[in-house]
């Protein structure tokens, strides 16, 4: 089922740069069928949503890796005993490769896959390091108008081509949200846009490009589609 959650014009709320993103961890960790884990992955962890949501549900672990190939994000995730931060890239298969089989029993992702740039090789490379992962991706269809408007293509996967890397290694369910963010004008817009993280595209353009999308984006809001994915590795 499709939900489509509006959001209202929060203008000068602080951290409003990532209110789809804090909305997406949050959804992702309640999906969670245990509160207590041995050894978690986070994969593209930032500044900490998985970690912070998973606390603040009393959602309990012995050890937890922060992954992020950003020192800069890794810097303002939270730092504790049980929590390590690892510096390396996804895309990289060797990043993987130090990892026993099931060496966690959690592997989680919220709003990062998007930019893997070989989704089904990344899901290929840590499909023997836990038998449960969930996994929050946003599609294309983030920003589509703006796309059409534009004429660009998105830089990020579509529903179909995540569905079809996921069935190769996973069995899997799935549920999809929509989610529409409001502006006062597409200005603010572009620049929640390059502030984001989200899904950019918006840098394929010139200043031109840019004006003339300024002039004829139809709506005051911006489009979000996110799927959440609950899934095992095939064969267990
Ligand atoms: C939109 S943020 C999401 C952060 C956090 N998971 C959350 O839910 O708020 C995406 C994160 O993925 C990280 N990331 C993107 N590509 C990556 C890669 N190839 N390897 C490791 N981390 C990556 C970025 O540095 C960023 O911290």
């Amino acid at each position: 089922m499709k939900i489509v959650k509006e959001f209202s014009r929060f203008a000068h709320e602080y951290n409003r740069h990532n209110v789809i993103q804090s909305e997406v961890a949050k959804r992702l960790v309640s999906m969670l069928a245990k509160d207590n884990y041995r050894k978690v992955l986070d994969l593209g962890s930032g500044s900490g949503a998985v970690y912070k949501n998973m606390t603040e549900h009393h959602i309990h672990f012995n050890e937890f890796i922060a992954f992020d190939f950003s020192e800069e994000m890794l810097s303002l995730h939270p730092s504790a005993g049980n929590i390590k931060k690892i510096c390396l890239d996804f895309n990289q298969t060797d990043s993987f490769e130090s990892y026993a089989n099931n060496e966690f029993d959690l592997v989680i992702s919220a709003s990062a896959l998007q930019w893997s740039e070989n989704l089904s090789n990344v899901l290929s490379s840590i499909s023997h390091l836990a038998p449960e992962y969930y996994f929050a991706f946003f599609t294309a269809k983030t920003f589509s108008t703006l796309h059409q408007t534009a004429g660009i293509e998105s830089p990020i996967h579509t529903k179909e081509s995540i569905e079809n890397a996921l069935k190769k290694y996973y069995d899997y369910e799935m549920d999809e949200a929509e989610y529409h963010l409001n502006f006062n004008s597409v200005h603010e817009m572009l620049r929640y846009i390059k502030r984001s993280g989200v899904s950019g595209g918006s840098g394929q353009l010139s200043y031109k490009q840019m004006k003339q999308l300024m002039s004829m984006y139809p709506l005051e809001y911006l489009e979000f589609e996110v799927l959440f994915v609950k899934a095992i590795p095939k064969g267990l």
